[in-house]
């Protein structure tokens, strides 16, 4: 697929993600259904995942408004950013606001969170949800602002610590994307990412298969290819840490996607071998004022 192919695709599979809502809600179809293209893996129940991967079930029920996690994240990013009150987080492919959402009460009211997302319906989804998170936390410091990751609507060294949950891998420019983190940090900001990566190759067929790009599958980079990236952005201090649980999760049930990437693969292989989900921290370089500081 071409860049712009790869760009509509995403938008189309995740509005029609945010039309359809959270799982188990009234109305709702999956959108990894036998007859469509497949979608970031949405889980069937998106709690019961969130636990899976990290959150705090209490946390999620104290500050979220319904309909903000629909189940689309592969790891806990707010939990990777040790976050201060005050700082500004910017989080990419927000989604329906379910990571800013739960770093908004961290950063408190002299912080602000941004979540950036290219889908109108993903964003409409998250602007109609700040409402109810208001309601819960008394706060108004949560905003969502139209845009693509690799041409961030953010100011230059603007933002403490940069975020995001399962979106990288479904960029068809990922270099530019870490060019552009490395960009709205401030000297000495943090990045805090969960993504989907490649520890080896995928085979052919299931490269090929559009619901496993779309299911943030085939666009994964190979680890070395993450590091490079990194490195060439200018970003230092990086600690890339796998997270099995959530494949193993997904392999484990009767995801579809799940099963027709592994129809794909080698006898005796599973997705675990090839794909992982990765908690990714890093830093901007701070002004240098002592020996041995980045
Ligand atoms: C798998 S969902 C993750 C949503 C959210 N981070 C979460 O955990 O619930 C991917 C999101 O990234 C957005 N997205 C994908 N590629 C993007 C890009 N190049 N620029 C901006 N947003 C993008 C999609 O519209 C979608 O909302």
């Amino acid at each position: 697929m071409s860049q712009i192919d790869i760009r509509t695709t995403i938008r189309e599979k995740y509005g029609e993600m945010a039309r359809a809502g959270a799982p188990g809600k009234a109305g709702r179809t999956s959108c990894c259904g036998p007859s469509t293209n497949g979608c970031c893996a949405p889980a069937a129940d998106p709690a019961a995942l969130a636990s899976a991967i990290g959150y705090d079930a209490g946390e999620l029920a104290r500050i979220l408004p319904d309909g903000a996690n629909l189940g689309l994240s592969c790891g806990n990013p707010g939990a990777i950013a040790a976050l201060k009150p005050g700082e500004t987080v910017l989080d990419l492919g927000s989604g329906a606001g379910f990571d800013c959402f739960l770093c908004g009460p961290k950063v408190g009211a002299a912080g602000r969170v941004i979540g950036v997302d290219m889908t109108p319906d993903m964003l409409a989804k998250a602007r109609a949800n700040i409402a109810g998170y208001s309601a819960r936390t008394g706060l108004a410091n949560v905003e969502f602002r139209m845009g693509e990751i690799e041409h961030l609507p953010v100011a230059d060294a603007s933002v403490d610590v940069v975020i995001s949950n399962c979106v990288i891998n479904l960029s068809p420019d990922k270099p530019q994307v870490w060019r552009e983190i490395a960009r709205v940090l401030k000297p000495g900001g943090r990045v805090a990412v969960s993504d989907m990566v490649l520890l080896q190759p995928l085979p052919e067929a299931v490269r090929g298969m559009v619901e496993a790009y779309v299911g943030c599958i085939a666009g994964a980079s190979l680890l070395e290819d993450l590091r490079t990236m990194l490195r060439e952005a200018g970003l230092v201090q990086a600690s890339l840490t796998p997270k099995p649980e959530y494949v193993s999760t997904l392999s484990a049930g009767d995801d579809p996607l799940y099963q027709r990437i592994r129809a794909g693969l080698p006898a005796g292989t599973a997705p675990g071998d090839y794909i992982t989900s990765m908690d990714i921290a890093a830093r901007k370089p701070g002004a240098c004022c002592a020996p041995g500081c980045c």
